[in-house]
């Protein structure tokens, strides 16, 4: 297996097909001179709880797109993301920042979701068809992070819009356009965030920008470049993450009407069809690593410098842990999905994400009973590492 090869595009079609591959040919497979690939459950989930395997953000775009870039702007304000930092400044940084995006509180994020999912099925539910990715999945998740920054409800789809141009900087295959409208959508929000930062600080409230000015730990406290990048963090991570991940359920599910019926028979079952549509389809397929020392890992020496791709979708469907994984089976059990990563940067929003997803399903079953996707309409997006639609065509 080399590379390039995940990113081969008939596997956006049919992801199956890469993971059996991936499992055929070992736990941790051999892809080039300093790159190693797994889809082992077992090895994935080592890694991401071995401080060894680490970040190496600045020196990765280094290797990519040459020295001079690692300058850029929209670089410099990612590296000021704990998404890209190993210990002690990612847990400096994830203290601070969790200190108030505890979503512990769960019950008014769901309400919230509910209030907002509905609104959006409102505004469209008369006409009989709609694009659910652009009408409802896509703005879902917008919406709910600039109630909880206390944000105008008419900035969310110019935020969604910049969120999205600049996750794509995290696109193996990223074209030089795309770098420079992430570059663009970059400074949009620096510009934006930096703005309302400032207006916050004269106005203190109870949203996120508000708690993130005043969280404090010994005395240690958030400097204003750090809440831009991370607010920033926060509408990246959450976004398309989340988008895709409620169109991957909604075509999972179409495509098994009989689990379709059973969820529609008893809503109870949607906290568990939310994990088991994570485990089959997931919106996250890989994480990169770099070994920041030698690692022996369950019988396998990665030698120091080594890239390391972790396709989570493969182990997602590890037959050691998931018995036929490629059965949707919305009362699984057994295994541990690991569609949220693991270790220290396992995902800081899951909560709110399963909160989400739950809400969405809910109100489309509801809502929507009759709801059929148009199969023939649907565009896949043919991004290797994060998994969802371009276009989601529906009728009822
Ligand atoms: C990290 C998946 C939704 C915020 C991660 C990671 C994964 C992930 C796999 C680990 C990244 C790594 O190890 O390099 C997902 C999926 C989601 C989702 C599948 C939706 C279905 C959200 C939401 C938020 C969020 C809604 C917040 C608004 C974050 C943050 C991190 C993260 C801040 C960085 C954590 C760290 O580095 O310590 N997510 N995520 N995510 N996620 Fe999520």
């Amino acid at each position: 297996m080399k590379l390039h090869e995940l990113m081969d595009p008939q596997y956006s079609e049919n992801p199956f097909l890469l993971y059996r591959k991936l499992h055929e040919q070992g736990p941790l497979i051999r892809a080039g001179e300093n790159v190693m690939i797994s889809g082992s459950h077992a090895i994935v989930e080592a890694l991401l709880n071995d401080r060894r395997a680490g970040k190496n953000y600045i020196e990765s775009v280094r290797l990519r797109f040459g020295d001079e870039f690692a300058e850029m702007p929209v670089f410099q304000g990612i590296n000021r993301m704990f998404l890209v930092m190993n210990p002690p400044e990612h847990a400096r940084l994830r203290g601070l920042i969790m200190k108030s995006f505890s979503t512990k509180e769960i019950q008014p994020l769901r309400e919230m979701t509910l209030t907002v999912g509905n609104a959006l099925v409102d505004a469209f539910i008369d006409r009989g068809s709609c694009d659910l990715a652009k009408e409802f999945a896509f703005p879902l998740p917008v919406q709910i992070i600039c109630r909880m920054l206390d944000l105008p409800e008419s900035i969310a789809p110019v935020l969604g819009d910049a969120a999205s141009a600049l996750v794509k900087i995290f696109d193996p295959q990223i074209t030089e356009i795309d770098l420079m409208k992430a570059g663009e959508a970059f400074s949009e929000l620096d510009d934006y965030f930096s703005n309302l930062i400032i207006s916050r600080q004269e106005n203190i409230g109870n949203d996120l920008v508000s708690l993130f000015i005043g969280s404090e730990n010994d005395g240690d406290r958030l400097q204003h470049d750090e809440i831009i990048a991370n607010v920033i963090l926060l509408f990246i991570a959450g976004h398309e993450t989340t988008s895709n991940m409620i169109c991957n359920a909604v075509l999972a599910l179409h495509n098994n009407p009989l689990e379709l019926e059973l969820l529609k028979q008893d809503d109870a079952l949607i906290p568990g069809a939310v994990i088991e549509c994570l485990r089959y389809d997931s919106s996250v397929q890989m994480l990169y690593r770099t070994a920041l020392e030698d690692i022996d890992v369950l019988g396998h020496h990665i030698k120091r410098g080594t890239n390391l791709f972790l396709i989570l979708g493969a182990a997602n469907h590890d037959t050691a842990v998931f018995s036929s994984p490629e059965t949707l089976d919305i009362r699984r059990k057994e295994g541990r999905c690991l569609s949220f990563g693991g270790g220290i940067h396992h995902c800081l929003g899951y909560r709110l994400a399963l909160a989400e997803m739950e809400a969405a399903l809910y109100i489309l079953l509801t809502r929507l009973p009759t709801m059929q996707p148009l199969m023939s309409s649907v565009k896949r997006n043919l991004r290797a590492n994060l998994r969802g639609v371009s276009a989601l065509p529906v009728k009822w």
